[in-house]
């Protein structure tokens, strides 16, 4: 495979994306580490990692590959019950739900104060374990064996249809706009 068709890789496409939803689950972790230590609960940026997850994790992310990759791998023979790809489904529905008691706890911060931060920081815990191990399955075990799978037939196919959802928007914001919220609360919050 030359560099060209290397690139051009669907899995390649998801890599990158999976770098940038690991770039905001740091921010994630060190703002939570930092509402734990009683330094402050960081409401706005909390806001933005939940929308960043509900929007470019999950709409755009997700959905890539429950609707578009999973499939062929499935028609290619990498089995979905009982194999990796019900594994990785499961744990897409497991983290939505995190995502949503994410939102849900922050709604409640200025009610429910204490109680409401505590139940955000234990979410965001759950869901930082969960992306990171399930990434790293992704990323290691199921695209490397999708990509010996798959025909080059198919990832032609897969790159077109990436490309046409990656021109759409998700909550009103194109891919570029959402990938960006990870500068600009790295900028806030990473390291000096
Ligand atoms: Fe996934
Ligand atoms: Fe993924």
């Amino acid at each position: 495979m030359n560099e060209s068709q290397e690139n051009s890789r669907p899995s390649t496409v998801l890599r990158d994306e999976h770098q940038v939803i690991l770039r905001v689950i740091n921010i994630l972790e060190r703002l939570v580490g930092r509402a734990e230590a009683g330094q402050g609960f960081e409401s706005d940026a909390f806001a933005q990692c939940v929308s960043f997850f509900q929007l470019f994790a999950d709409a755009c992310h997700h959905a890539k590959e429950e609707d578009l990759l999973f499939p062929v791998l499935e028609s290619r023979g990498i089995p979905r019950e009982g194999g990796p790809i019900g594994v990785m489904l499961y744990e897409h529905t497991v983290a939505r739900g995190h995502v949503k008691e994410m939102g849900e706890a922050l709604e409640g911060v200025s009610n429910d104060g204490q109680a409401a931060q505590e139940r955000f920081c234990a979410e965001a815990h759950h869901y930082i374990s969960l992306l990171r191990q399930h990434i790293q399955k992704e990323d290691n075990i199921l695209f490397s064996m999708g990509d010996q799978m798959m025909t080059q037939d198919d990832q032609n196919k897969l790159c077109s249809q990436f490309c046409e959802v990656g021109c759409r928007a998700f909550g009103g914001k194109q891919k570029e706009e959402l990938a960006a919220i990870a500068d600009d609360l790295e900028s806030k919050w990473g390291d000096a």
